[in-house]
């Protein structure tokens, strides 16, 4: 018990040593800085710094690596017209779709074949040859609906026209521009006569009748397609 004692009493002499060192070797040499507050006592926290962007510029930075291929770019402008091609192959014959404004007035249309006039007057080399130019033939009437097609026309344009039958071959044997004979035929009452023997042409009256006509004689000129 005594040793214990004693060793306690020791124990408590020596922290009461280590208590007046802190008191009398740390807080004196902080009196100058610590004039405010008492001594011992923890501070507050001060505010929070400025941010540190406020220094000088710095040296410029490497150049980066190359990056990935960007999305593509907007259609460019259209380019220089080229020269238009060959004409193509002719297509096969149509009808015209029930579309009688585009026969309007000078056309009519029979099955496949359609009957057209240009409006001028010939005789019958002239008719030849625009009828051709345009593709088609001199109208040569095969059957009553196409006779009265073409009479149609003869009669908006109150003018006799010219057909494609003639009998310049074989005089009175009319045929047809391919060289076949009449299937049907439409003459006027004591026609065809061949006036003075000069008469190798036709001529489709305004009553739709025919008459043998001096071929150098113009008339209205109707094709047929
Ligand atoms: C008369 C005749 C006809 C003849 C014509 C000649 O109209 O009836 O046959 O072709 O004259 O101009
Ligand atoms: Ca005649």
């Amino acid at each position: 018990m005594h040793l214990l004692t004693a060793f306690q009493l020791f124990m408590l002499a020596l922290s009461l040593t280590m208590a007046s060192d802190q008191v009398t070797g740390e807080c004196e040499p902080k009196i100058n800085t610590c004039n405010v507050m008492p001594c011992g006592m923890p501070g507050s926290n001060g505010l929070p710094g400025r941010d540190g962007n406020e220094g000088p510029k710095g040296e410029k930075g490497d150049r980066g690596e190359r990056g990935t291929i960007g999305p593509p770019g907007k259609l460019g402008p259209m380019g220089i017209k080229g020269d238009p091609g060959p004409v193509g192959p002719k297509g096969p014959k149509g009808d015209n779709g029930g579309n009688e404004a585009a026969l309007f007035p000078s056309g009519r249309a029979v099955g496949e074949t359609i009957f057209k006039t240009s409006g001028f007057e010939g005789n019958f080399e002239k008719a030849l040859q625009s009828c051709r130019q345009a593709g088609g033939q001199v109208a040569s009437p095969r059957n009553a609906a196409e006779n009265m097609a073409i009479h149609e026309i003869v009669t908006v344009y109150n003018k006799e026209a010219l057909l494609g039958m003639t009998d310049m071959k074989t005089e009175g044997k009319f045929i047809y521009p391919t060289g076949e004979s009449l299937g049907y035929s439409n003459w006027a009452p004591g026609e065809p006569n061949n006036t003075r023997d000069e008469e190798d042409c036709v001529e489709i009256l305004k009553n739709g009748k025919w008459n043998d006509r001096k071929c150098g004689d113009s008339a209205l000129i109707i094709c047929q397609f």
